[in-house]
């Protein structure tokens, strides 16, 4: 007979028994209602976030990919905690749906936080897809794609949620210049969990959805006094001018048809060249439009994008860090098909002096197009580095030796083009010849100097301008001996610091050529372990 001790314990978290007898038409009609009621998700918590102005985690999906493309891992994958808010529930999905899809074609790894499971929070569970799906980007050398919206580490399970975060963070900085990794901001990103995004190549940012901070107004309330809103703290527009965001948009579409584009620009991985498309004619084709763009005289503002739209295929591009540091310009685009990262000064914005925050953005443009094997074309018009005390207490030295450095160790092609200007240290910097662009390429109006005429004078003559009987005519005599004998466009070019002065109109074509002559460069690789880049 039966004993007492052999009756089984009931488990709680057992799924249903399955339905009896095992057919195999049962087994495959309950694997589908599964299946479909785990793809569905909760109607009502989907609802509350369509209320929110969110889309959902796998309609994201679907707006992000290539039609049918997406392929999910581990959509059976359940919570792992029980207890405290979790009770008996163990939701299918945990909070992230990850996988594989196209884009244009292109193979990409994701995941999608779905804010409707314990508020997106990750556990150990949604830690591990994640770590999953970025172990597969990472093997195959694909771009990484992470649609953020969560509440956090989930409080009730407590340090395997921290654990979890580390794992994304290490994982992050594995596949740094290993496979472009882009992070979007469609929800909360708190905390901790913010480091992902700032480890990541770029974040995009939706206005009024999108919030990023440390920590929470509760916690500024509490610790500083000091009342702010989710918006005030950590909204896009905010990230926007801190350089936490390099892309902000007005809605989850146009936010989404941006990273679809970035991600048709990038190669898959280091090893990969960036996509190229059929040339487009672009080595013989005059720009007669450039020489009205820029001003002669040197001090006048124009804006230098309208000098890329002429130079790069169809005028598109994409900017990074529109509102952060505009005084540079770094963008994304095609010349002649071909993938190319763009450095600019701005002149319409402080003059396009060099700055704390020009020479970060820059620089770090200038690594991240490096490390992807991505060309560099340099735009210079610079005055210098913008001077005064501010800037020198906020280590202006320090920050423009990044620049500085992540030029000097840029092995892609570089081209640059001084348009109007470059004077003394900011000359060095942008690109020149003595720190190893490969094209040195200027305008018939440039000026490069150690710095402008007046200045010099007042340094050189500053005895004989004292004493004079006539300073200003005597100044003015220098200042055009001065402009005269070292700033004409030729004196560079005489020196072969410029391998060639052209006419603006020639400007594309002598890019594009360039780039076609420098398409074999290959790096010199140094041997240690890395360099100490001033950070
Ligand atoms: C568990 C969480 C959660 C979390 C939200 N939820 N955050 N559950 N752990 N971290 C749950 C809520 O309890 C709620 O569940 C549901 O998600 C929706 O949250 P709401 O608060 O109703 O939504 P909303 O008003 O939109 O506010 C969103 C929010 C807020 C601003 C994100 O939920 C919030 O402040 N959450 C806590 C943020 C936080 O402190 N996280 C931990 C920080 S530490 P119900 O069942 O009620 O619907 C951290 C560090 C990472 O993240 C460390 C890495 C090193």
């Amino acid at each position: 007979g039966r004993s007492v001790v052999d009756v089984p314990v009931p488990d709680v978290f057992a799924d249903p028994p399955p339905p009896d007898p095992r057919t195999m038409d049962g087994l495959r009609r309950e694997h589908g209602s599964l299946r479909d009621r785990i793809t569905a998700g909760d109607a009502a918590a989907a609802a509350r976030q369509r209320a929110l102005g969110k889309r959902t985690a796998r309609e994201r999906l679907a707006a992000l990919l290539d039609e049918g493309s997406f392929d999910e891992i581990d959509r059976y994958r359940r919570t792992q905690a029980h207890g405290l808010k979790i009770g008996e529930n163990r939701p299918h999905t945990d909070g992230v749906i990850a996988g594989s899809g196209t884009i244009a074609g292109r193979r990409v790894f994701v995941y999608a936080q779905d804010f409707t499971v314990f508020g997106g929070s990750l556990g150990e569970a949604h830690a591990a897809k994640i770590h999953k799906v970025m172990d597969l980007a990472i093997a195959t050398g694909a771009p990484l794609i992470a649609l953020n919206d969560s509440g956090g580490a989930r409080i009730q399970e407590g340090v395997p949620a921290l654990h979890g975060y580390g794992g994304i963070f290490h994982r992050n900085v594995r596949a740094s210049g290993v496979i472009p990794q882009i992070s979007v901001i469609l929800g909360p990103c708190a905390g901790g969990a913010a480091y992902s995004p700032a480890l990541s190549d770029f974040t995009f940012m939706v206005r009024d959805i999108a919030k990023m901070y440390l920590t929470g107004p509760d916690v500024v309330a509490a610790v500083s006094g000091q009342r702010v809103t989710h918006e005030q703290l950590g909204g896009a527009d905010v990230h926007a001018g801190t350089g936490v965001a390099t892309f902000v948009h007005d809605d989850e579409d146009s936010c989404f048809a941006d990273v679809r584009y970035l991600v048709s620009l990038l190669p898959g991985n280091n090893l990969e060249p960036p996509p190229g498309g059929p040339a487009r004619g672009a080595t013989t084709e005059l720009r007669p439009a450039l020489a009205g763009i820029v001003p002669v005289e040197p001090n006048k503002p124009y804006d230098m994008r309208a000098v890329v739209a002429e130079l790069v295929d169809d005028g598109e591009f994409i900017e990074l860090h529109e509102d952060w540091a505009p005084n540079v310009v770094c963008l994304l685009a095609r010349i002649d098909g071909c993938t190319v990262g763009v450095v600019g000064n701005q002149p319409m914005s402080l003059a396009g002096v060099l700055d704390v925050q020009a020479a970060q953005k820059a620089a770090r443009f200038v690594r991240f197009c490096d490390a992807f094997g991505i060309p560099l074309v340099t735009l210079v018009d610079v005055p210098g580095f913008l001077p005064g005390t501010d800037q020198e207490q906020a280590g202006v030295i320090r920050h423009g030796a990044k620049l500085l450095y992540a030029y000097c160790e840029a092995t892609v092609p570089r081209i640059s083009v001084i348009i109007r200007k470059a004077y003394g240290g900011a000359y060095i910097v942008m690109d020149s010849r003595s720190i190893g662009c490969d094209l040195a390429l200027a305008w018939p109006t440039n000026e490069i100097a150690v710095m402008g005429a007046e200045g010099a004078v007042n340094v050189l003559f500053r005895k004989e301008l004292a004493t004079a009987a006539d300073p200003e005519g005597l100044r003015a005599e220098l200042v055009h001996e001065y402009t005269g004998q070292l700033m004409h466009p030729y004196y560079a070019a005489e020196r072969g610091l410029i391998d060639d002065v052209i006419d603006p109109e020639q400007t594309r074509a002598a890019i594009a050529r360039g780039l076609e002559m420098l398409r074999g460069k290959r790096a010199d690789p140094v041997q240690r372990k890395h360099g100490n880049v001033p950070l």
